[in-house]
């Protein structure tokens, strides 16, 4: 039996991959390379390459695999970009999502683990914010993934599919060795932005907003390791393969940072002076996301490795330097 995670190439799904292929699942993919990187995929799984829109393609996957749970990580997650191009997410992720559940009730495949996220509640009334708090996106990314979640919901109740969804707040780093990492193009995210500046490659930081309610009026955000992210889904589908019924959990180290405060890690850890400026907020931002995850902690029994900031910079720039240019200087992935 298979696992057939869609958006494997990305940077999350392909830690993910790997993570499962060193568990010792059987480990299929799909993955149609807009964003995510052929070179970024495990070689022990099989790789489909193909859109999940594509009701054909998706069958034929679903023939020749024999698929016993599917981690779906295959969608737009960039905030910016969906406040110019909404229906650009609500096509990509939520129409995404009504096909793939089409084939799964067509294949009868019972279990979904999916990436949600943060950016579904939208700016918190209570911080830590919990699974239970108000689901108010302020971005057209948010509100992509909430209907998402909303659709599974009611697929769990007509045709039983049952379906973990993991809302993650903000994932950096990389597999510590260096080999596969975080390479978007553009990237917009802020730990490998730093990391660009560190490296010499962008001149300096813009950081976006200085007079939020917060500590230092820069935005703060609560940082997880990828590879902690990645082991919380290999426990999603363990719980589903249990049969338990579906549910929701956030992933966060329930810890905040503000947007000066990794600067300054950054600064700590790559030993380079990375200039940075103010500039206006960034539309669509929150002020502060940080997690209540102690239920992923119970429930799933979920140990985060990582605990520090600065550990998880490490490997982020650990995947920098090994790989200045991304996948574009690599070959393959072992
Ligand atoms: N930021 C800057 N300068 C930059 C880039 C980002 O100041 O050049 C700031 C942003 O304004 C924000 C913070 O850094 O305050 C983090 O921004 P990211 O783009 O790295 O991440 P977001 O918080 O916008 O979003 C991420 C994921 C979403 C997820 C969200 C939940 O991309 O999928 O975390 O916390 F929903």
């Amino acid at each position: 039996m298979a696992v057939l995670v869609l958006g494997g190439a990305g940077y999350i799904g392909s830690h993910a991959v790997d993570r499962l292929i060193q568990k010792g699942y059987d480990v299929a993919v799909v993955d149609n390379l807009v964003t995510g990187h052929r070179a970024a995929v495990n070689n022990k799984a099989r790789f489909y390459e193909g859109d999940i829109r594509d009701a054909a393609f998706l069958n034929s996957v679903f023939e020749q695999e024999k698929v016993e749970g599917v981690i779906h990580f295959a969608a737009f997650s960039i905030v910016p970009e969906s406040m110019k191009d909404p229906l650009k997410y609500f096509d990509n992720n939520t129409a995404g999502m009504v096909k793939l559940l089409e084939a799964m009730a067509r294949y009868n495949v019972k279990k979904i683990v999916f990436s949600s996220t943060a950016a579904t509640y939208g700016e918190p009334k209570e911080v830590p914010i919990r699974e239970t708090a108000p689901q108010v996106p302020t971005n057209p990314y948010g509100e992509s993934k909430l209907a998402m979640e909303k659709i599974m919901h009611w697929s769990d109740i007509a045709y039983g599919i049952k379906f973990v969804a993991l809302r993650y707040f903000n994932v950096a780093g990389a597999k510590p060795d260096g080999s596969i990492g975080e390479d978007h193009h553009p990237e917009t995210h802020l730990v490998p932005i730093i990391l660009q500046v560190a490296a010499g490659e962008r001149e300096q930081l813009q950081i976006f907003g200085n007079d939020y309610p917060t500590p230092d009026g820069t935005n703060v955000r609560d940082y997880v390791h990828v590879i902690d992210l990645a082991d919380a889904h290999i426990l999603a589908l363990e719980y589903l393969k249990q049969g338990h019924e579906s549910n929701a959990f956030n992933l966060g180290s329930s810890t905040g940072f503000s947007n000066k405060q990794i600067l300054d890690a950054a600064r700590s850890v790559t030993e380079r002076p990375i200039p940075a400026v103010n500039a206006p907020r960034r539309a669509g931002d929150p002020s502060t996301l940080i997690a209540a995850s102690d239920k992923a902690r119970s429930i799933l029994g979920w140990k985060p490795q990582y605990d520090d900031v600065k550990e998880i910079i490490k490997t982020a720039w650990n995947w920098k330097k090994n790989a200045p240019a991304g996948y574009d200087d690599r070959g393959g992935n072992e």
